[in-house]
């Protein structure tokens, strides 16, 4: 299995050239591998400065669109913005543009209750929770792009905020983290559970 390019439905304003499904860049790179490349190497560069910044934020939805902004800041014009399309991929849609500040601000209460994680020391019972919110954030999808890099680094200061436990999302393959994402989205959490154990160290 593959990650997929997003099909979109037109919202008012589109992202990408027209005719094309490559979003505007910053780069102004029209050929998606291209873009694909360049994005994941700015990107990480990114995500490993940030890596070394600790906690950056409440774990509201403004703290995963300041990740988002930081991350994605050399590629996109957009970084840190809600999107404001409905996006799907093959025959999954994610959460309409409408519900996503509420499905959060569930979430967000949902950690306020488990106390944001913190005092945790059981790896599973830790693992099952953190299954359960990137399960959830990642049904939300609330950008464009660069949605799995951005709800990561979000399970990064999840852990250090807990500070038991650090998560090194290396240890999984795209392949596995798309099907744990897959089962988690129909809330069959068991898969993203056991990926997430296997991670945190
Ligand atoms: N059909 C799907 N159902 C649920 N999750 C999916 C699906 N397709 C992709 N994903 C998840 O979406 C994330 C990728 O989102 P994306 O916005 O492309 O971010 P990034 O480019 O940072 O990987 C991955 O975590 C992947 O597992
Ligand atoms: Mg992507």
């Amino acid at each position: 299995m593959k990650d997929m390019v997003y099909a979109y439905e037109y919202n008012g304003g589109d992202l990408c050239y027209p005719g094309t499904n490559v979003l505007r860049n910053k780069l102004d790179i029209h050929d998606l591998e291209e873009l694909l490349r360049v994005e994941k190497e700015m990107s990480m560069a990114r995500y490993f400065d940030l890596s070394t910044q600790g906690v950056t934020g409440d774990f509201s939805m403004g703290h995963l669109c300041a990740i988002h902004r930081y991350l994605f800041q050399d590629v996109y014009e957009w970084a840190g913005e809600l999107r404001r399309e409905d996006i799907s991929k093959g025959t999954f849609r994610f959460c309409p543009v409408m519900y996503m500040e509420k499905t959060f601000g569930d979430i967000h209460r949902w950690l306020e209750a488990n106390h944001f994680l913190v005092g945790i020391e059981d790896r599973e019972v830790m693992a099952s929770k953190l299954a359960y919110v990137l399960g959830e954030i990642n049904v939300i999808h609330p950008f464009r792009e660069g949605n799995g890099r951005s709800q990561r680094m979000y399970m990064e200061q999840l852990c250090k905020n807990n500070g038991n436990f650090e998560i090194n999302f290396a240890k999984a393959s795209n392949d596995e983290m798309l099907e744990a994402s897959m089962y988690a989205a129909v809330c069959e959490y068991d898969k993203m559970t056991a990926l997430i154990a296997r991670c945190l160290q």
